[in-house]
């Protein structure tokens, strides 16, 4: 039991009284950007959601605070490296569906991390499927495993699709193409209903700080409210194919309404460079860039500005390039796509555009830069740049 509203009531049945319960999901990574639009989404059709999350000295459920107190929605402490953990709470939910999210998800920290990566996003696959044997549920559990772009790594192939040899190109993908593998293994020798969506990369306004797409509205943002300098970047001409994670969250649920279990690669089949990216939201905070020289000397410099950014960031650099946020390996050329999953569970890829994303993405990031005011300086020397935590 955690908090006030969150009892688990463990005597609960199915049917009780002859009431038939709702479906009952299990969401390890709830606290998450894909968690919490998950839960959201189960929550509007009816599930009783409950949802895993760590112990630590800090709490950080931003992202869920606002479905705390819910009456359908549950919390349980675990971990993906303790079984035990993973055990105790299936055994008490027993979930009619298993979303597994929970990963270190960060593809540069899984160059730093590379053995925490493997057990939570490797072996931490293995422990879900584990626990729901152990439990018995392997006949009636479907489970959903948060399979990744990051697999076809230097890419094989231009789409990527499910018939794409894979060729992960970091310690994180790796770990995640042992989740992939052992998903499919699990689902031929035991017959499991457990599903592989093989997700591109898909974003929002609660996506990590660190990753690109964030890091770039949250310093465009910034800038044009002068609490930020400059932005640095690594490689800019890294192509991703960018979707909006609130869409995407509908398809994991289609993955498992589906007839039989199968893979399926979910995209929105448009490719944009992390150039594109940050000319875009700058845009849309009133900044024009130009974008001049090559590689490390590559420089974004001001050429107008409109609305209410500074007349004094004309000729000013706003984006530079720094190695420290390049990768030993780099997955440069991700485009994916989605037919299969459009044709069998008749999923819409192109719900939210790309320019909607960046805009949804810089409008709430100007909001929030707005409401905390001047405490969040950022100054442009790189050194206290990394050490204020905007980090790789
Ligand atoms: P995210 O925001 O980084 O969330 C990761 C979640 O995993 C957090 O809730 C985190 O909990 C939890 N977690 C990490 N280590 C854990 C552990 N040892 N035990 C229990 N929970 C742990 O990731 P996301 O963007 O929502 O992505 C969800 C999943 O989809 C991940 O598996 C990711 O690899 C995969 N994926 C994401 C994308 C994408 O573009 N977003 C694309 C393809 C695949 P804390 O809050 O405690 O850290
Ligand atoms: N994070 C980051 N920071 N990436 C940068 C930067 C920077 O300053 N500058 C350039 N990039 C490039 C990276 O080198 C990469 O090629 C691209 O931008 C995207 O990086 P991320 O936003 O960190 O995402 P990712 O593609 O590596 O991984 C995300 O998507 C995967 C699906 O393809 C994560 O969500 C993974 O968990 C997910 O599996």
């Amino acid at each position: 039991m955690l908090g006030n509203n969150t009892v688990y009531n463990d005597t609960k049945s199915d049917n009780l009284g002859g009431l038939i319960m709702s479906k009952r999901a299990l969401i390890t990574g709830v606290t998450g950007q894909d968690g919490s639009f998950l839960s959201e989404f189960l929550l509007e059709k009816g599930y009783e959601v409950h949802g895993i999350i760590r112990r630590s000295s800090v709490d950080y459920r931003e992202r869920i605070a606002h479905l705390e107190g819910k009456p359908n929605f549950h919390l349980h402490f675990g971990d993906m490296g303790d079984s035990m953990s993973l055990v105790k709470v299936v055994g008490a939910v027993r979930p009619d569906e298993v979303y597994n999210l929970a990963a270190q998800s960060h593809v540069q920290v899984s160059f730093d991390s590379p053995e925490f990566t493997a057990d939570v996003d490797a072996t931490g696959v293995l422990r879900v499927l584990e626990a729901v044997r152990a439990c018995g549920l392997e006949k009636t559990c479907r489970i959903y495993q948060a399979s990744t772009s990051e697999l076809y790594g230097k890419v094989e192939e231009v789409p990527q699709n499910e018939n794409t040899p894979f060729h992960p190109y970091s310690p994180y993908a790796v770990a995640k193409l042992y989740g992939f593998w052992i998903v499919k293994e699990y689902r031929e020798a035991y017959n499991m209903f457990c599903c592989s969506g093989i997700l591109f990369n898909h974003e929002s306004e609660r996506r990590g700080e660190t990753f690109v797409t964030r890091k770039i509205t949250l310093a465009a943002a910034r800038i044009a409210q002068g609490h930020q300098d400059c932005l640095y970047l690594g490689n800019l001409d890294s192509l991703r194919d960018w979707g909006y994670a609130k869409d995407y969250v509908e398809c994991m649920w289609l993955i498992l309404q589906n007839d039989k279990p199968e893979d399926f690669v979910i995209a929105t089949g448009v490719q944009h460079s992390v150039r594109e990216f940050t000319t875009l939201a700058f845009k849309h905070v009133g900044i024009e860039l130009r974008f001049e020289g090559n590689g490390v000397d590559e420089k974004g410099i001001c050429i107008a500005v409109s609305g209410s950014a500074p007349q004094s960031l004309v000729g000013k650099t706003l984006v530079a390039v720094s190695e420290d946020f390049y990768r030993p390996t780099d997955v440069v050329n991700l485009w994916g796509d989605p037919t299969k999953a459009k044709a069998k569970l008749g999923w819409n890829p192109n719900k939210t555009s790309f320019e909607e994303l960046v805009k949804i993405m810089v409008e709430h990031d100007m909001a929030k830069v707005a409401s905390e005011g001047a405490a969040a300086k950022v100054r442009t020397n790189l050194a206290e740049y990394l050490e204020k935590g905007i980090v790789k």
